[in-house]
């Protein structure tokens, strides 16, 4: 059987319809921003492997870090012992967040970043006696696929069958140019009933619902607002963190600060699967008591796996090194050019960067949902033109790799280029 037949006849995979999808391409390997199919085709990983793998693919120094941790201390569990790496990466990381910020927790993806965010705003108030259950989210969030982080995500075709059982949530509008006083208003008027345990938010720019970025003062002015009605405050920076959107993190381009960072994706340079969720010293005191149930009962079997933490290591000490952030640099320039260039293109409804983030919305009449067939159509246009992207309905959008060159980038620009003529001319 090929490796197509055995995948069929075994495997489940995740978002997809297998009635109707396409048959998996085979990846047998993968080098810089290439991804390499079992025929030998090479394909750009222009949104870097469902946005994770900020220094491309088979980067010899986070290698050769995951080796040598192998061949130290492979795994053991969190509770009741520590390790050199988990405490490098941690401490690292609550430094690099900003003065207010005390205490690393770790756990195995975003979705679990973000749950243990609200698990833990939910016992911060439940810890002193206080009845605090509502929440507040930004309508089309996406923060990922667990019980908590779905209820808090938007409420639509994804979540249809649970949404009966997730827990209380309002939704702002989206902020954009036209309707900011109108968001404060409302955030005014919930925060001011004390219900609110949590305001939770992608910080700059809303990932899934298609790279919309909005206003950095808005969003200072709603984190503010919550922090003035005791009402905690979650940026979920599991896509945007590590200089996705130009700075470290989301919330570096903002003054106010929010007492949770939830970081996964670019954390382990993509390579190993990590989340970790950043707080205050008074979130972590709220906690501190002589009974045991008031301390934060919640773990992964994989929490704070070496390997993983020496991945994250790794990939930080890159990520810092001057000609990486020389490259984010120039990457977020040729996106802010191709913006410029391409401003009036008749098939583009917007076309924006943040940082190394491009996003583009196609033109397709009043059709422009997830499911919109143009999705499929500029897909499998890319694909056969050596590109991978996996669109979001009409939106198109790049967020490749830190290490892609200039000839590469250049092929992507093009063929989405390429494609929109297409449109525009019929
Ligand atoms: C903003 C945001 N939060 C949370 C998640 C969930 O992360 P994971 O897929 O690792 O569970 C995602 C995933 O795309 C995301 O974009």
């Amino acid at each position: 059987m090929t490796l197509n037949e055995r995948d069929k006849k075994y495997i489940w995979h995740p978002f997809t319809q297998a009635k109707t999808a396409l048959d998996p391409i085979p990846i047998v390997k993968a080098e810089g921003v290439w991804l390499i199919d079992e025929s030998g085709n090479k394909y750009i990983d222009a949104n870097s492997s469902w946005w994770t793998t900020i220094h491309g693919h088979g980067n010899a120094y986070i290698n050769q870090a995951i080796k040598d941790q192998l061949d130290q201390l492979d795994h053991t569990l969190f509770a009741g012992l520590t390790h050199p790496k988990a405490v490098e990466i941690g401490e690292r990381l609550v430094n690099l967040a900003g003065g207010h910020f005390t205490k690393a927790f770790f756990s195995d993806n975003g979705s679990t970043a973000v749950e243990v965010a609200i698990k833990t705003s939910i016992q911060y108030w439940y810890n002193q006696g206080k009845a605090k259950k509502r929440f507040l989210a930004i309508e089309g969030a996406y923060h990922g696929d667990t019980f908590g982080a779905m209820s808090v995500g938007a409420r639509d075709v994804f979540n249809r069958p649970f949404e009966r059982f997730f827990f209380d949530v309002d939704y702002l509008p989206f902020p954009d140019e036209q309707n900011q006083a109108e968001v404060l208003r409302q955030a005014k008027d919930l925060f001011e009933t004390g219900e609110f345990a949590g305001f939770i938010f992608e910080p700059l720019v809303q990932g899934a619902a298609g790279m919309r970025i909005y206003d950095q003062s808005i969003l200072d002015q709603l984190i503010q607002m919550a922090k003035d009605n005791e009402v905690l405050t979650i940026a979920d920076e599991v896509m945007t963190g590590f200089y996705r959107t130009g700075t470290l993190f989301a919330t570096d381009q903002i003054i106010a600060e929010p007492d949770f960072l939830c970081l996964s994706k670019g954390l382990s340079g993509g390579v190993l699967a990590m989340g970790m969720t950043i707080t205050t010293e008074r979130i972590f005191e709220a906690f501190l008591d002589d009974e045991f149930a008031r301390g934060m009962l919640h773990g992964h079997s994989f929490t704070a796996n070496p390997i993983t933490c020496a991945a994250a290591c790794a990939s930080l000490d890159l990520l810092l090194k001057s000609e990486t952030q020389k490259k984010i640099k120039w990457l977020s320039d040729q996106h802010a050019l191709f913006v410029q260039n391409n401003i009036d293109h008749p098939s583009f409804r917007s076309v924006k960067s943040k940082g190394t983030i491009l996003s583009i919305e196609l033109e397709v009449g009043d059709k422009g949902t997830y499911f919109s067939s143009i999705r499929d159509k500029a897909y499998e246009h890319f694909i056969n033109n050596q590109i991978l992207i996996r669109p979001l309905g009409n939106v198109i959008f790049v967020n490749p790799p830190y290490c892609i060159n200039e000839t590469e980038l250049d092929m992507i620009y093009e063929q989405i280029l390429d494609f929109a003529n297409t449109l525009s001319i019929g």
